[in-house]
């Protein structure tokens, strides 16, 4: 009887052992990953210098980087923090003391970062606006680039990433998803269709502002990108209920959050108060667009 107690015990030590031993090369297989290096060909993209281009890209800036980087750029402490994971501070852009502004070296550490995901060392960034910043085109990159540049430095040391072991071990496992840099398509250049009311408009519009990271790939709703918040998003195709709104109804939901049925978009899930500031060509285009999809069920 004892000799079995003995060899179950040994078993089940080496059960341990073998479970740490395996979560040990997993969190290895993790720091290799984030420790890659890329590299892609330079975008050679040349910044505007003329007022109305700095406008468009301060517009651009404001629904699109400031919510992550503060709406002085100066970056956020614990933009991501949770006791088991850890914690990430988004970047301050600035040329301020501990500003990205300060440290890149040209042009295309910029791009490298917003396009592809990747520092000026072309090691992966933990930055998910990767995935939309992959689609904008050179011209509003240019822009975008061209005001972060332009803003007052702001001093304020950031601290980057600290990911506890626990996080290394799911980001290995593939729990947490595909690094940005993994997942998007690296092109050298990226054109847009001129801006309008248009139904191709409102496409480049969804891929450059997030709406399919948190609606899914195909707009039916999806599970909310933060793991740790467990809800599904609606389903903007003529699937779900945007199949009843008028224009106008639509414009009301993302400029004030209220939609038709009465409801208050919750601001920290939806980011409507961000999308607000879109122009109305912007809004109508993306109204025109979300209407040309195919019908599709709502994502459970
Ligand atoms: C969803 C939040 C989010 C949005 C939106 C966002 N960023 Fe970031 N950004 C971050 C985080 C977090 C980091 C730090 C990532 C890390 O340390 O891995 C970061 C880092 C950066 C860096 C620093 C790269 C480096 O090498 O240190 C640059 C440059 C940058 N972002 C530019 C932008 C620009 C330009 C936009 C708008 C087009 C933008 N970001 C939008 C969260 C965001
Ligand atoms: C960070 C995640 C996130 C992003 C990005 C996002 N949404 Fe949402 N959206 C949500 C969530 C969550 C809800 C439900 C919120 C609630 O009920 O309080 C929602 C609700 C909506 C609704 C209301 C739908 C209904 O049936 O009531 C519309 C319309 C909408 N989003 C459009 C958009 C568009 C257009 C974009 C891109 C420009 C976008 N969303 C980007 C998370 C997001």
């Amino acid at each position: 009887m004892k000799k079995v107690l003995k060899w179950i015990g040994i078993a089940l030590g080496s059960l341990v052992g073998l479970i740490l031993l395996a979560a040990a090369v997993m969190a290895l297989t993790a720091n290799a990953r984030l420790n890659k290096t890329y590299d892609f060909p330079p975008s050679d993209i040349t910044l505007p210098t003329d007022q109305a281009s700095l406008e468009f890209g301060r517009h651009r800036v404001e629904v699109l980087c400031a919510g992550c980087h503060g709406p002085d750029l100066g970056g956020i402490e614990a933009w991501f923090s949770n006791p088991a994971l850890g914690r990430i501070d988004s970047a301050n852009l600035t040329s301020g003391e501990g500003g990205f502004g300060r440290e890149a070296a040209s042009v295309e550490d910029y791009v490298r970062a917003v396009r592809h995901g990747i520092d000026p060392e072309g090691k992966p960034l933990f930055m998910p606006a990767v995935i939309s910043g992959a689609n904008l085109s050179d011209e509003d990159l240019g822009a975008i680039i061209a005001y972060v540049q332009s803003v007052p430095p702001v001093d304020h040391v950031t601290h980057g990433r600290n990911f506890t072991p626990l996080a290394k071990i799911m980001l290995a496992a593939g729990i947490l998803g595909q690094l940005p840099v993994e997942a998007v398509s690296h092109e050298v250049h990226v054109a847009a269709s001129a801006p309008g009311a248009t139904v191709e408009y409102g496409e480049y519009m969804v891929n450059t502002n997030d709406c399919r990271v948190c609606h899914g790939p195909e707009l039916n709703g999806g599970p909310y990108p933060d793991p740790t918040i467990k809800i599904v998003t609606p389903n903007l195709t003529p699937g779900g209920e945007l199949v009843s709104w008028t224009e106008d109804q639509f414009f009301a939901a993302l400029r004030t959050g209220a939609t038709p049925s009465g409801h208050a978009l919750d601001p920290a899930l939806m980011p409507w108060k961000d999308y607000s500031k879109f122009y109305d060509d912007e809004l109508q285009a993306i109204w025109l667009y979300l209407q040309s999809l195919p019908k599709l069920e709502q994502y459970k």
